[in-house]
């Protein structure tokens, strides 16, 4: 296999060539491949034709695998995979129908969120032949990179409070899925609103709108507006990578470098069906 990273157009994400995801992946060559996922936050390989089993153990190359906690939408007989689709059966939705329609990072409402995920495209939307149901992410890194050195100083040491059941009342106008076993049962979790990235040492800003609900010590009439300043900053057109998907498509991102969000538009009878998994994390600073 002869891999070849090419950098998108954009701060963030890469494509991987030349790699077969089904075949076992020499260590040096996983080298390679993790160190661009440190790097460039996104990367993605086309064309793959992978099981759910070679699909987790790709997977836990980099890491832990961290449950989800979907657990109603996990793959039949494969509970650390979560169905992300818009498909019913019997009335009923088999996997998760609404993830990500709000800019967010994965699961920061947690005391250690997951690294990252990765998702993997079976079946993908289209009319008249335009792919629809994009995925947009944007670089956290580049976003406080291109700070002025007083916001920088005026950022640092400073942590935000992050709470799920604020989240889950702001995307409640989007959410369709079940998830009030979910709701108000996370106490509120403290993150730097500048995080260092764990392995490469990037600095990247670590705010989510709705989320969000304050930094400790600062009043929240100054607050409230500076978080909302930082979570627009980060979404800004100059720091995204929009992927248009194709079937076969593993793409994997950093929920520490990047954030995402999917676009919604399209509806069945236009399918869409992507497998998950999630890489377990390591505590924020
Ligand atoms: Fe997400």
């Amino acid at each position: 296999m002869i891999l070849d990273i090419r950098p998108c157009n954009a701060p963030l994400g890469a494509e991987i060539t030349g790699i077969d995801l089904g075949r076992p992946i020499d260590e040096a060559t996983f080298r390679h491949i993790d160190q661009a996922y440190a790097q460039y936050g996104v990367i993605f390989f086309r064309d793959q034709h992978i099981t759910p089993e070679q699909h987790l153990a790709f997977t836990m190359r980099f890491g832990e695998l961290d449950p989800s906690p979907h657990t109603p939408y996990a793959l039949p007989g494969y509970p650390d995979i979560l169905r992300v689709t818009n498909i019913q059966e019997q009335g009923r939705n088999i996997g998760l129908a609404d993830a990500g329609l709000t800019w967010h990072t994965d699961m920061s409402w947690r005391e250690i969120p997951p690294r990252g995920s990765t998702l993997y495209a079976i079946e993908v939307p289209e009319q008249n032949g335009q792919v629809l149901g994009d995925t947009v992410f944007a670089s956290a890194a580049a976003a406080y990179e291109t700070l002025s050195d007083a916001m920088r100083a005026h950022l640092d040491g400073l942590t935000a409070i992050h709470q799920y059941a604020a989240k889950h009342a702001y995307r409640a106008k989007v959410s369709i899925s079940d998830r009030s076993d979910l709701e108000r049962t996370y106490p509120d979790v403290h993150h730097p609103v500048v995080r260092t990235h764990p392995i490469s040492g990037r600095r990247c800003l670590y705010v989510v709108p709705g989320e969000c609900t304050g930094i400790a010590g600062m009043p929240d009439d100054e607050a409230l507006p500076l978080l909302q300043t930082l979570a627009e900053r980060i979404v800004r057109p100059e720091f995204q990578y929009r992927h248009q998907w194709q079937v076969g498509d593993l793409v994997m991102w950093d929920n520490c470098l990047v954030q995402h969000l999917a676009i919604r538009d399209y509806a069945l009878p236009q399918r869409r069906l992507m497998h998950r998994t999630t890489i377990a994390g390591t505590p924020t600073f």
